[in-house]
């Protein structure tokens, strides 16, 4: 047996050097003395040991990366293709730096010095659970090393958005990488822990912490049990310890699977009588049957549940690589041929047995070439980065294969498309219609580049550009093209171009208003006390409204005079909207809008001692950014000078406005910073950013906020709010003025910050007799935000403050309550007494179920305040 460690390492060195051609010659040598001179080995690579800046303030501040990869999904979490050219041409094998990322969440932070007392437990249904740490994992087992593709079920799945929006986000046709894989059979492990009898499923769970729980899925046990399917464990890819993102130190590898099921940073390898019941597995991987909307899945969870629409191996498909995406080939110094070279893979160890191209829209077809790399791996006898290449008696297919094939450039010429399908060994074949989905997942239909001919060029275009706009499908739908209609959405002639769906449009006018009215009536009506405002060019007046808007009367006071359009339109919800013709009173002439677009707003003083101003924006300047946890975080912005107060009175908000970093519009949120508000300079603002999930789009407001670089600014606006609190049980609410002797706090996660502001200021207040009960519910201990205020008030008089924390996923070892805010713990913290009103912050269904039963339990309306 030869060991070849070494060697490999010299071939990557020497062919990055510059003297190739002398090298290569000795280095060929050498390789073929070891039999390895046919084995296709790793591309030369330089694994990054820089963390990009882009990464710095992310939870992934700690991961080193290749700028080449293409981010889908903004900066965080990291979810990236190569370059599909860049990854073809590497070859057979992808470098560790170039192979595509899919992280639902932050990378785990693992210490070199942690690496050997990694842990991994194999328990369930086995007969003797097991725990057992790196070391032992790789001393323990035999050890393999095997080439396998990894592919991603959303490979391929912009072109499914581009026909319509699903629930996941765009991949091009580079989301798959091929790597040598080191390290023991997922079997051998499984059989030193003795699975039981009625173990059916191997569950994996991975040490990434996300918001519905650690990322985790399962495969069947007797697949993992079978050395055909080669499920094994890895600790190495290419010969190098796997990177961060790869799942360092150890990851599952689930060879002629989707990528979803080769769970990284393993932790737990569970065995089950069925399948995973983790949140991942449930709502991720599934091929929903394509009527089956967006809405009707999130209506009826029972679509998830049904195990026949989960997906597991891979399915057949293809992709063009040459011609590019945007290639143009200059018919005057073009060759006789051209050579349309890509790639093709199938599922469950299936081969690829034939790739096929037309160039007539399917009616014929030629056979391409196609060379099978991985085969060459059967041959080899011996070790591999420490591990044994045992392929030879294996017949699965588990890598992808590259096809080409010679077209004449003047059959190009003349065509307006090449279209490719491949078939596999089971016979399945590509199919010419795109099945849709709302996961969009396993997108798989002929891969089509269209040929244009302009000035004596043939301009090539792929059907998406995964980094950009642009590509041939996109260019069909904005032409009115149906990209559904089997022709690629080219018209029929004489056929109508589709209909585009309607935009709702929710009508503000009031029936029979049709009063002009100019500037000057409008500001001699708009004033402090009256709120005559324009939104899209039509008045409004708001007066009737003052008490009942949930903003506050502030809210509509502050826009009188104001065309406040944008703002407007941004905060508020179709059903406020359907509201604004009862307030509609007239329409402003045009003259007199663009008047009033050049009245400018007053312009922020430097010297001014409070910064927010009730009727204009003013700016705010990001300085910092704590880590509060994996997903929440403290903004620090600076205010307009060191000795300027917020000027937010306590329990009320302000407006926060940024812009888009996706669309062009301007986001508008309201917030309770948690910092004083007489702090001088600055304010903090706690914010749990709600990230992107495979199902679900993240907070608008909240991953603008997490990917505002340091330096921003952002624009500013209040206060806002009906309740405020004056001290010694003072309140206002809606402008009336009452005394509370104590406060029953309700809130979940972020909704602290309001609630923590009038506690705190209560509880700075010796001589305030208010009592506090602070009732907080949350998922899990670690979502318990200002848990050490909250914990020193308490400790600070306990009769005036009690904080009563409970939790629905909590550990064995939580001591506190459990469950939600419901009937039991509201009868025991929060009876109606006549002189107490109760404070409300946190999601939505938790502030409905609150209402319902503190209305229940006897409080009037009037002493419940919904922040
Ligand atoms: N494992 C964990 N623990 N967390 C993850 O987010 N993503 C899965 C899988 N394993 C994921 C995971 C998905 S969807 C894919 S496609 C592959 O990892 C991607 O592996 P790669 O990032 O090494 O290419």
């Amino acid at each position: 047996m030869t060991t070849v460690t070494e060697v490999r390492t010299e071939h990557i060195i020497t062919t990055g050097l510059p003297e190739k051609s002398d090298r290569i010659t000795v280095e060929e040598d050498e390789l073929s003395v070891l039999g390895l001179a046919d084995i296709p080995l790793p591309p030369p690579s330089k694994i990054p040991t820089e963390v990009l800046s882009i990464d710095k303030p992310t939870p992934d501040h700690h991961v080193p990366r290749d700028p080449r990869l293409i981010r889908l999904t903004g900066v965080h979490p990291f979810n990236v293709e190569p370059p599909l050219t860049a990854l073809y041409d590497e070859g057979f094998l992808t470098s560790p730096e170039l192979f595509y990322v899919r992280n639902h969440g932050p990378v785990p932070f693992v210490r070199d010095e942690d690496i050997p007392n990694w842990e991994i437990s194999i328990e369930g249904l086995v007969e003797k659970p097991l725990v057992l740490n790196f070391k032992e994992v790789l001393q323990k087992y035999d050890q393999i090393t095997a080439p396998i593709t990894l592919v991603c079920a959303g490979n391929r799945r912009k072109e499914q958005n581009v026909v319509r929006k699903t629930k996941g986000f765009s991949w091009g046709s580079a989301g798959l990488s091929t790597a040598l894989w080191t390290g023991p059979m997922m079997a051998d492990i499984l059989r030193s822990a003795k699975p039981l009898r009625k173990a059916k499923y191997v569950c994996m769970e991975g040490a990434d912490k996300l918001p519905n729980g650690y990322y985790g899925t399962s495969v069947k046990l007797n697949w993992a049990m079978d050395p055909n399917r080669g499920i094994m464990l890895a600790h190495k890819m290419n010969g190098e310890d796997l990177t961060p993102d790869h799942g360092r130190p150890l990851r599952a590898v689930v060879p002629g699977q989707i990528g979803g099921r080769s769970v990284k940073w393993l932790k737990k390898l569970i065995l089950t009588d069925a399948p995973s019941d983790n949140w991942y597995h449930i709502y991720d991987n599934r091929v929903l049957p394509t009527m089956v909307s967006p809405e009707m899945s999130s209506n009826d969870p029972n679509w998830w549940r049904d195990d026949r629409y989960a997906i597991y191996d891979l399915n057949v498909n293809a992709s063009v690589v040459y011609p590019e995406h945007k290639e143009v080939l200059n018919l005057a110094t073009a060759g006789p041929s051209y050579t349309v070279k890509g790639y093709a893979y199938a599922g469950g160890g299936r081969r690829i047995t034939r790739v096929e191209i037309s160039l007539d829209k399917g009616k014929s077809w030629r056979l391409a070439d196609i060379s099978y790399a991985e085969d060459k791996y059967r041959d080899f006898e011996g070790e591999l980065f420490g591990g044994k290449v045992d392929m030879y008696w294996r017949e699965s297919c588990f890598c992808w294969c590259f096809w080409s094939m010679d077209i004449a450039v003047s059959e190009l010429e003349n065509t307006d498309a090449i279209l490719v399908r491949s078939m596999d060994e089971a016979l399945s074949i590509q199919p010419r219609d795109m099945y849709w989905s709302v996961l969009g997942m396993m997108n798989n239909p002929w891969f089509r580049v269209t040929i244009t001919k302009e000035n004596g060029t043939l301009k090539f275009e792929h059907p998406t550009d995964p980094a950009a706009p642009g590509g041939w499908m996109e260019r069909v739908k904005k032409a009115g093209g149906d990209l559904t209609n089997g022709n690629w959405g080219e018209r029929h002639e004489g056929e109508e171009p589709a209909e585009r769906e309607p935009e709702k449009t929710i009508n503000m006018k009031k029936d029979g208003v049709n009063r002009m009215i100019d500037i000057q009536e409008f500001k001699a009506n708009s004033s402090e006390t009256k709120p005559w405002f324009i939104v899209n060019g039509e008045v409004y007046d708001g007066t009737a409204f003052l008490e009942g808007h949930p903003g506050g009367a502030q809210s509509i006071l502050s826009s009188a005079g104001l065309d406040v359009s944008e703002d407007f339109l941004e905060i508020h919800s179709e059903t406020a909207k359907a509201m604004m013709p009862d307030y509609h009173i007239g329409t402003m002439d045009k003259a007199s809008l663009v008047a009033l677009k050049n009245d400018k707003a007053p312009v922020s003083e430097e010297t001014r001692a409070v910064f927010l101003q009730s009727r204009s924006w003013t700016k705010a300047t990001l300085t910092k950014r704590t880590d509060v946890s994996w997903d929440t975080r403290i903004f620090t912005f600076q205010l307009e000078h060191d000795k300027q107060t917020l000027g937010l009175p306590i329990g009320q908000h302000l407006m926060i406005k940024v812009a888009d970093p996706v669309g062009k519009d301007a986001i508008i949120r309201s917030y309770t910073p948690i910092s004083d508000t007489n702090q001088e300079g600055t304010m903090d603002l706690l914010v749990k950013i709600y990230f992107d999930t495979p199902t679900v789009k993240g907070g608008k407001m909240t991953t603008a906020l997490e990917k505002l670089a340091l330096g921003s600014v952002v624009n500013c606006k209040g206060p806002t709010g009906r309740f405020e609190y004056l001290g010694n049980g003072k309140v206002i609410v809606s402008g009336k003025e009452r005394r509370v002797r104590s406060f029953k706090m309700i809130c979940g996660g972020t909704g602290i910050t309001p609630v923590f502001q009038v506690l705190r200021a209560v509880m700075q207040d010796n001589q305030d007799p208010t009592s506090c009960v602070v009732l907080n519910g949350n998922r899990q201990e670690e979502d318990i935000l200002c848990r050490t205020e909250l914990d020193a008030f308490e400790g600070l008089d306990s009769k005036k403050c009690q904080v009563i924390h409970t939790l629905t996923k909590a550990p064995d070892s939580w001591t506190g309550r459990r469950g939600r805010i419901a009937e039991d713990v509201l009868k025991e913290y929060a009876t109606p007494d006549g002189e107490s009103m109760v404070l409300v912050c946190g999601p939505e269904a938790m502030e409905k179920s609150a209402r319902k039963i503190l209305l229940e339990q006897g409080w009037a309306e009037s002493d419940l305040h919904f922040f």
